[in-house]
């Protein structure tokens, strides 16, 4: 979603604004802006679309590039009014002295506006961040300080903001805030950076400062000042940046999509590593923070989550009611916010994230956690603000994801819940899966290594994935396990080739879906040689009986089943149990390259945000 990033020393600011809002482009966003600082004046660049079309507006003012020293940048995902150059970031006042960029809503932002056109405040967007910027350029005029302005105009406003704000008559200085959307400050030497996200800064800093919800902050080129929301002086403490400037790299790879594909050998050894060290020993989990008595009080498990994180809940559904022998629910926490949910100081809630920023799954969390109920985040962000609401804290450590679909942190979150159902299993004295379970831990210990066989030859995929890209619909069907594959697949494939697919339980597909069969809807099978084989075959057949093309994806098929399907994907031997995270690197595959064959963009498809900071 929307992007922020500033600027304040000696450097052009118009190169490093660019670079950080180049790096935070995969959030997905419709229009870009800055506003340059220099001899006291600021000067606001925006365009509608591509980051590049703002680079082509910034070649025609090189004489304001060359000499500003500091600047604010955005990129913006509309919310509030369409997604053009006029309502794009940064936004000002009445008489232009007054900057802003803004992440979030403003939630009150009609009865603001109402205010503020009684002053004679005049708006030139249709955006809540324009009432914001009159709102706290009203308070500069009661004020004249930018400081005390934003720490005033915060206290009128409800709803999520980072913002970040310039005034021409203190061009010393750039004001920050927060609340209920992240914004950080890179500490450099004799320069300073604000940012929403680390990649936007990572190549200049690796220190930086999370500011808090309600904090107020002060950055000059030599000091960074924080406030509470009484005013007073705080400390923040100076935090090391987690990632490489090299992990924003697509490494020779033509999409960060395939590049994060080809990285989920190494994610599954990073997740495993510690936790499982050979298939005799007990799982190792000591991120999580429930002692064994409380495991055994256990009595539900509640999962939140949305999208693809919410597909790796529902493997974890089956995986911790079969082993853990918990009740577990999976719910969208865009739902469960709205629903008088059940839970107590014996409930986990296991909420996860990829970014830990998702607005609907913070406000479930927490909304639980008002009832004492114990929260796990499972994330690929352990610096998220989800992370810091966590009681145990289990960071999949995937490495940043930057294509906006979903891939590696699937598979992280994935493994992490393979652990957490064995380790609750384990804690609970449970006994009577031993062998099967030294047998799925052998198994975890060797998926590495098949999820790299299954990468090194990808022809046939490729060759199917250009067979069927003229297609408009899809179906995708699978029954137990591999069901959330199945929505998984189909999530992937829309995303990013925009072409309607859909996943169902192999079962219900003649309780509806079956009507819309026919030679022009191909049927995604998904077949591991496991209990639910036969009954996924039928489905196979009554879909061939109705015409429909047939694609296979299976650890195994009988010779005389073979001819049943139109085109088949053969993945390496796995136990039915472990087979969800083989079978998604093949509809990854298959999603991306339809995508690529339709020269779609792959990594930043279109309406979609990386991170989805409203509700
Ligand atoms: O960061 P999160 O895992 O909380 O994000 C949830 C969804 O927005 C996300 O999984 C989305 O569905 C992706 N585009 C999937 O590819």
């Amino acid at each position: 979603m929307c992007g922020i990033i500033g600027y304040i020393g000696d450097k052009k600011a118009s190169e490093i604004l660019i670079s950080g809002l180049s790096h935070l482009e995969y959030r997905g966003y419709d229009s870009s802006g800055v506003a340059l600082c220099c001899d006291d004046k600021t000067y606001i660049y925006k365009a509608q679309g591509k980051l590049n079309n703002l680079v082509e507006v910034l070649k025609t003012k090189e004489d304001i590039c060359s000499k500003a020293t500091k600047g604010i940048g955005h990129i913006r995902w509309a919310t509030h009014g369409l997604p053009t150059t006029l309502n794009a970031h940064p936004h000002t006042c009445n008489c232009k002295n007054f900057t802003l960029v803004h992440n979030g809503i403003i939630e009150n932002y009609q009865e603001l506006k109402e205010e503020l056109l009684s002053y004679g405040c005049i708006f030139q967007s249709q955006t809540d961040t324009e009432v914001a910027a009159h709102l706290i350029a009203h308070e500069y005029g009661k004020t004249h300080d930018l400081l005390k302005a934003m720490q005033n105009a915060v206290k009128k406003i409800k709803g999520a903001f980072a913002f970040c704000a310039i005034h021409n008559n203190e061009p010393d200085k750039i004001v920050v805030a927060k609340r209920n959307a992240p914004l950080i400050i890179g500490v450099g030497e004799g320069e300073n950076f604000i940012a929403s996200d680390i990649p936007a800064i990572i190549e200049y800093t690796k220190k930086a400062i999370y500011l808090s919800d309600y904090q107020v902050g002060v950055v000059k080129k030599d000091s960074i000042q924080i406030y509470d929301d009484n005013g007073n002086l705080v400390i923040n403490k100076v935090e090391h940046l987690p990632f490489e400037a090299m992990a924003i790299s697509k490494m020779g790879y033509k999409h960060f999509m395939l590049k994060e594909i080809h990285e989920q050998s190494d994610v599954v050894r990073n997740v495993l590593s510690g936790k499982l060290i050979g298939h005799d020993n007990k799982i190792n989990l000591d991120e999580f923070k429930l002692t064994q008595e409380k495991i055994k009080n256990i009595t539900r498990v509640q999962i939140i989550a949305c999208g693809t994180s919410l597909h790796a809940g529902l493997v974890g559904k089956y995986i911790i009611e079969k082993f853990a022998n918990i009740p577990t629910d999976v719910e969208p926490s865009s739902e469960y916010i709205y629903r008088d949910t059940i839970a107590d100081e014996n409930t986990l809630v296991i909420g996860i994230s990829q970014s830990g920023e998702t607005a609907d799954t913070i406000t479930a969390i927490k909304q639980v956690k008002e009832k004492n109920a114990h929260i796990a985040i499972i994330t690929n962000r352990a610096d998220s603000t989800m992370a810091r609401l966590a009681d145990s804290l289990l960071p999949v450590n995937a490495g940043i994801e930057v294509s906006v679909a979903a891939t590696k942190s699937y598979m992280a979150q994935l493994i992490s819940l393979y652990m957490l159902a064995i380790y609750l299993m384990e804690n609970k004295g449970i006994t009577k899966f031993d062998n099967e379970i030294k047998k799925i831990k052998q198994e975890l210990i060797e998926l590495p290594n098949k999820i790299e066989a299954l990468l090194e030859n990808t022809d046939n995929i490729q060759k199917i994935a250009k067979k069927y890209s003229s297609y408009k619909d899809f179906i995708f069907i699978a029954r137990g396990i591999n069901f959330p594959s199945a929505l998984e697949g189909a999530l992937k494939l829309k995303e990013i080739s925009y072409i309607n697919a859909t996943g169902y339980g192999a079962g219900e597909l003649k309780h509806g879906p079956i009507a819309m069969l026919d030679e022009n809807m191909p049927v995604l099978a998904i077949l591991n040689s496991g209990i639910v084989y036969d009954k996924v075959l039928s489905n196979c057949e009554e879909a061939r009986a109705r015409q429909a093309k047939l694609i296979g994806v299976a650890d195994y098929i009988a010779d005389k089943d073979k001819d049943l399907f139109d085109d088949l994907i053969i993945i390496p031997p796995v136990c039915d149990l472990l087979s969800p995270a083989l079978n998604i690197v093949v509809l990854q595959l298959l999603a991306y390259y339809i995508a690529e064959y339709l020269g779609k963009d792959v990594d930043q498809p279109r309406n979609l945000a990386k991170s989805v900071t409203v509700e």
